[in-house]
This record gives C-alpha cells, structure tokens and sequence, in this order.
C-alpha cells in the first residue's frame, strides 16, 4: 500500500519524507489556501520535494475551463497528478485529458456509483472520503471495501486512494480491504508509530542493558 501525506505544508511534508515511508502527497484548495503561496509555487515546491505523485486539484467548475486549468496544472511537474471533482463536468473532463495522457484523481467520492463512473472515464486515481461519510453516520471504509470489489470484478486500472483518513483504525481497515494508496494528515502517520507495548518493551530492554554492563563495570 502506498502511503501519501495529505498537506500542502512543506515543513509537515519534509518530517513525514525524512521517515522515508512517504510515497506522494495530496492537496486540495483547502490545504493549499491555508499556506497563503500561489498555487503554482506552492506545488512546485512539492515536488521537488517528494519522489512521487502530488496532487493538484482544479478550482474550476466547468468542464472546459477544468480541462483548459488541469492541462496547466499537468505543466507544472511531471510528477503532478491533476485532480477534478466527481461531477458531471469534472467527469467530462477526466475523459478528456486521460486521453491526453494527464493523470487525474477523482476526488470527493462518496458512492460506488460515482466511483465506477470515475474509472469509465479513465481515472488514474479515485478518491472516495472515509471521515467525512463517517461524520454523517455512514460507514466510509464499506464505500472502499465496495468500490475496490467492484474495481476487480471489471479489471479496471483505476488505483482507490482512501481520503479523509481520521485515525490508524482507517488505514489499517483500508489495506484490508485492498485499497492501494491512502492519504494521512501527519498526525495520522505518527500515531501509527504507537503503541504502549513498544515504549514499556523498549524501556525494560534498556534498564537490563544498563544494570547488567553497569554490574560488568562495577566487578571488573
Ligand atoms: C484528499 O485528497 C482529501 O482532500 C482529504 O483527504 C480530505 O480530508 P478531510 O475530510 O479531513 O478534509
């Protein structure tokens, strides 16, 4: 599975690469507004960061401005995935500039309906939000589990990023189910490290390894 980090920050980005488990990043208008740069900057700069896909998402709304902005937004790095949201026009879109040879990530799916839409039109990337379906009582890792089942069924090449990811219990149901990218805010990511066994387990291991060279050290 690969994990993504989903921010703009470029501090949050280089802790989370300095692990170096960190396979891309996603963004989305949100994040990028909240580090107050030009987008174009702000993505660039990701990139030259991180070794693999970044995502930028269109802030356009018409499937002829979202195909005319995706094509700038593919200019910026080769490494830039280009992300529409999963309405008609963002559809049209991806149809379109998939043939092109831009890679697009669907985003804001919340239905397998929408989602086997997604993958008709090419998509190379689907989004589908966990938290936010959650929030709402709805169950957002039956939405993976359902669209990765229905994703085999056809062949579709189509790779499932779990988005809007809230805890470890997320990701990990997420890898069960299949899904071959999800993304974590890098709170996420360092509460995967714990776990009170490894800190006891640790702690006892360097107590013996103290007393028994101290007593070494204290005979010879
Ligand atoms: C990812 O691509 C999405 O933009 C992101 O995961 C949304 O997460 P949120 O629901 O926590 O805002």
């Amino acid at each position: 599975m690969k994990i993504f980090l989903d921010t703009a920050n470029l501090e949050e980005i280089a802790r989370g690469l300095d692990l170096g488990i960190v396979d891309g990043v996603t963004t989305n208008p949100t994040l990028i507004a909240k580090e107050g740069r030009p987008m174009e900057e702000q993505i660039r700069a990701i990139c030259e960061m991180v070794e693999g896909d970044v995502s930028a998402e269109v802030v356009s709304t018409t499937a002829a401005e979202m195909i005319e902005e995706g094509r700038r937004l593919a200019q910026i790095h080769p490494r830039v995935v280009v992300k529409v949201p999963l309405t008609p026009d963002g559809i049209k879109a991806t149809s379109r500039l998939s043939k092109e040879g831009i890679r697009l990530n669907v985003t804001l799916c919340f239905s397998p309906a929408q989602a086997l839409l997604a993958a008709k039109a090419g998509a190379y990337i689907v989004s589908p939000f966990i938290g936010r379906l959650d929030d709402i009582s709805a169950d957002g890792l039956e939405l993976i589990r359902t669209i990765v089942r229905i994703y085999a069924n056809y062949g579709f090449k189509t790779q499932v990023l779990a988005a809007s990811v809230r805890s470890p219990m997320h990701v990990v149901e997420a890898a069960k189910a299949g899904a071959q990218i999800a993304t974590l805010p890098l709170k996420v990511l360092e509460a995967m490290f714990l776990h009170p066994l490894t800190d006891k387990g640790l702690a006892q291991f360097l107590r013996d390894w103290e007393r028994a060279f101290q007593e070494v050290g204290a005979r010879g």
